[in-house]
Formats: structure tokens, sequence, C-alpha cells
């Protein structure tokens, strides 16, 4: 049985999961934000220690203004309402992705990060404005400017998600097989579950089945 530490999740289907339901993508994102609750605590109870969750890549800068403040608002929301609850269940959050959002946002975000940082339960990747080769590019610049070693680990090291273990699985909802610039490096050796339901109606059990498929895998590495 294959042990898991790190879950990495792409939550793709919100905006047409409420077009369906409610005419409106925006009402989308909000029933999306529920399924990130419900997850988060499926992922501890499942003991696992890291989750990555895409939330904004570098590209969802091209949706309407409207879009956009909507899911900002959320955010803001989100974390005024819950980061004392994440903090006393000892999880700690760390954003992947450049801070480059109003001054509100980024003050939110590192207040966020401080406060919850020498939490050791489940460490919580939050990607916003994230993008793989954006990171990359970023990552060699540094280590050009100290003077380091180009190597596996030096690289590891000046992405955004040091000290993380490489994600053990990678899940994609939405009905879509792509990767939209996430995590091109970290997922060199990632078992990839592309999950046709819409990201509003990815439930536990859905999510069980395929920590459950993840276990029985045979993971070569290359061997045999
Ligand atoms: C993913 O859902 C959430 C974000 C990118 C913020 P989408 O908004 O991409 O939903 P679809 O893919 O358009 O249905
Ligand atoms: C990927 O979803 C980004 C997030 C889930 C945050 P997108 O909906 O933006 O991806 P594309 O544009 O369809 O590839
Ligand atoms: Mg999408």
């Amino acid at each position: 049985m294959n042990h898991i530490r790190h879950v990495a999740i792409i939550m793709d289907g919100n905006g047409r999961w409420g077009i369906k339901h409610k005419k409106s993508r925006n009402l989308g994102h909000r029933e999306g934000l529920k399924i990130v609750e419900q997850v988060i605590k499926t992922t501890i109870k499942n003991k696992i220690k890291f989750l990555t969750l895409y939330a904004f890549s570098t590209e969802n800068w091209k949706r309407p203004k409207k879009e956009i403040n909507f899911l900002f608002n959320l955010l803001e929301n989100f974390l005024l309402n819950k980061i004392t609850d994440l903090n006393k269940q000892n999880i700690k959050l760390k954003i992947i992705g450049k801070k480059n959002f109003s001054r509100k946002i980024n003050n939110l975000l590192s207040v966020s990060e401080k406060k919850t940082m020498k939490n050791k339960r489940l460490q919580i990747n939050l990607a916003l404005n994230y993008g793989s080769k954006s990171e990359l590019i970023n990552a060699f610049k540094l280590i050009q400017k100290n003077k380091v070693k180009i190597n596996e680990k030096n690289i590891s090291k000046y992405l955004f998600t040091n000290n993380t273990p490489d994600p053990d699985l990678l899940i994609r909802t939405g009905n879509t097989k792509r990767l939209s610039n996430f995590l091109l490096w970290q997922i060199a050796y990632s078992e990839i579950f592309f999950e046709k339901k819409l990201w509003p109606d990815f439930k536990e059990n859905d999510y069980n089945k395929i920590l459950e498929k993840f276990k029985k895998i045979k993971r070569n590495y290359g061997n045999i």
C-alpha cells in the first residue's frame, strides 16, 4: 500500500456547475468553496500532511473583472471567517504564487500565513496567481543570483513549494485532461487522476475512492 503524504488538486468546473444549476458562474465558485472545506476535513481524516489547491492561475487574470473580484471577495471572506478555526485545527496555510494583489489582500494573506506558520497537522499550499513556468523562471533567477549549483535539489529548494514533498497524486476535476501550468516540475512522478465530475459535485466519497485507488498502484520510478 502506498503511503500518501501530499495531494495536489486542480479544482476545476465551478463556472460550468454554476451555469448549469443557478445560471451564474459565480454561484458555482461559492458552491466550490464548500467542497474545499469538505476536502480539507477528509484530508485530515486520512492523515495526509500536505494539500496543494489550485485556486487562481497566472492565466486566470484573462477572466472578466467581475468574476475576478467575486473570487477575491470569496477568498477574503473565507480567510476572515475561518483562519482562527484553521489555526485551532493546527493547520498551516502557505500561499504559493506571487502575492501581487491589493494591499488589503496581500496583508490578509501574510497575516494568515504568519498566524499559522508553526502548525503541524496539515499544510495547505494555496496556489494563487500561481503559474509553474513563472515559478521555475523565478527559481532559476534565484539560483543565478545566489550563485548556487544547478541541480534537482537546488531547483526544488527555490520553488514556492520548498520543504513540501512532491505530490503523490494530482487530481483534476471538471472533465478536462490538461495541467494548465500547475506544478510541472513537482509532478514529474505523481499519479494523475482526471475526474469527470465538476468541482462542486466532488464529494467525500469521490475523494476517498481516488485515495484508495492510489494506494494500490504499483509505482515503478523507472524500475520494474
Ligand atoms: C475553477 O473553475 C476555479 C477557478 C479557475 C477559479 P472554473 O471557473 O475554471 O470553472 P469552469 O472550468 O469554467 O467550469
Ligand atoms: C485551472 O483551471 C486553474 C484553476 C483551477 C485555478 P482553468 O479553468 O483556469 O484551466 P483552463 O484555462 O481551462 O486550462
Ligand atoms: Mg475551468
